[in-house]
């Protein structure tokens, strides 16, 4: 889909996805944060859009307001909310959606009218001085991938609270990558140019997975980030239209993004998929697949000892699935069945079989074949 020119436009159903997962991420990291004593917290959207859609759909910066709002978070807690629209019409109209918004009191709101997300930022950074960022989260959504520097990306990730949602418009970035004249924008985009690889290939998966893996390999590697992700969403033709990378330092940031990834999938609506191992697509489904978690934690933890948490961290870390999805569904079973594929190691006696509520306890995952 070409980039709009017009102010205001219609919302197509993948940016309803996109939604979605911002609404219901910032509805759990508002009030986790807000409780951590933080005296300010900041919202930033970078492309930040006119604010409604032409058929009344909100737009991130309205989901943001609200999902802050409905949280009931302290008066004490001062929320920030930079919201950057490098149009003045949009941004206009951002303004002007805003203003028929009840703001609450300990909400700061500033927009960027005519900004760019590079120079806001760095503007904002620079007010903050020597004592950084405060937690922020920053939702990085452009039309393609101009004006949008890794090394920005690299600037947020590097304070601890901080974290990134980005919209990795695929389908763009897939139809210029091989144009001359774009080769330094996608040298900033990607903060390095091992992307220029993948001109060549022409089998439409590996190309995708090409360039996917930059990027992946950038927040992790070139950013630092504990830990990142990427969630696949497919066009009508089957095709990847975009990709979202979220990047973290907390695995509760983490807990919180997928559960909001496996939910939106929930309406049937969409299909979604966990990117992140490209041997591994798992789809977000009602009915998770459990036979695959139980494979990768199998291959990981057989013929060792792990305690419920190291397993929960694996899980929610290096596969594509939830916390809420290995005790019943994968260890129960391994615990229960006749021939025994894990043993707890010397747990309470009055421990119930198949239970793990006690993360310290330890399991033995015993190199047998079922
Ligand atoms: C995909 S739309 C944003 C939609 C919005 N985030 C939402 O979810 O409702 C991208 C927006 O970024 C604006 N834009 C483009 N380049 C920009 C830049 N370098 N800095 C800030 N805004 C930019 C565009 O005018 C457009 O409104």
């Amino acid at each position: 889909m070409a980039a709009p020119k017009e102010p205001v436009w219609n919302i197509d159903p993948h940016t309803r996805a996109k939604h979605a997962i911002l609404r219901r991420y910032l509805q759990a990291w508002m009030p986790i944060l807000a409780r951590g004593r933080f005296p300010e917290v900041m919202y930033f959207d970078g492309f930040a859009g006119p604010g409604r859609y032409s058929d009344g759909e909100e737009g991130s910066p309205i989901i943001a307001l609200r999902a802050a709002r409905n949280q009931h978070i302290g008066p004490e807690v001062k929320l920030r909310f930079v919201f950057i629209e490098k149009n003045s019409s949009r941004a206009d109209n951002l303004k002007k959606t805003i203003k028929n918004f009840d703001i609450p009191e300990n909400f700061r709101i500033e927009i960027g009218h005519g900004e760019e997300f590079e120079e806001a930022f760095n503007r904002i950074l620079l007010s903050y001085g020597a004592k950084g960022l405060p937690p922020t989260f920053a939702f990085v959504d452009p039309f393609g991938w101009s004006g949008v520097p890794f090394s920005i990306i690299k600037k947020i990730m590097q304070y601890q609270h901080c974290e990134v949602l980005i919209n990795f418009m695929y389908e763009e970035v897939n139809r210029f990558i091989g144009h001359q004249d774009q080769v330094n924008n996608f040298d900033r985009f990607f903060g390095t140019r091992k992307w220029q690889a993948g001109i060549r290939l022409s089998r439409a998966n590996e190309r995708s997975r090409f360039f996917h893996n930059i990027y992946l390999g950038q927040l992790r590697k070139g950013a630092n980030a504990r830990f990142a992700r990427s969630f696949q969403m497919r066009n009508q033709n089957d095709a990847v239209d975009y990709y979202l990378f979220h990047a973290t330092n907390h695995i509760r940031g983490l807990a919180r993004m997928k559960e909001a990834m496996w939910k939106v999938d929930e309406s049937g609506e969409f299909s979604f998929s966990d990117a992140t191992d490209p041997d591994q697509l798992v789809l977000f489904e009602k009915e998770p697949r459990y036979e695959i978690l139980r494979n990768q934690i199998l291959r990981r933890f057989t013929g060792r000892v792990a305690s419920v948490g190291e397993v929960e961290e694996f899980v929610l870390a290096e596969t594509a699935f939830r916390e809420r999805h290995y005790k019943v569904q994968v260890l129960k079973p391994l615990e229960l069945a006749a021939r025994p594929i894990i043993e707890p190691v010397g747990s309470p006696p009055n421990r119930k079989r198949g239970t793990y509520g006690d993360r310290s306890l330890r399991l033995r995952f015993r190199s047998i074949l079922p």
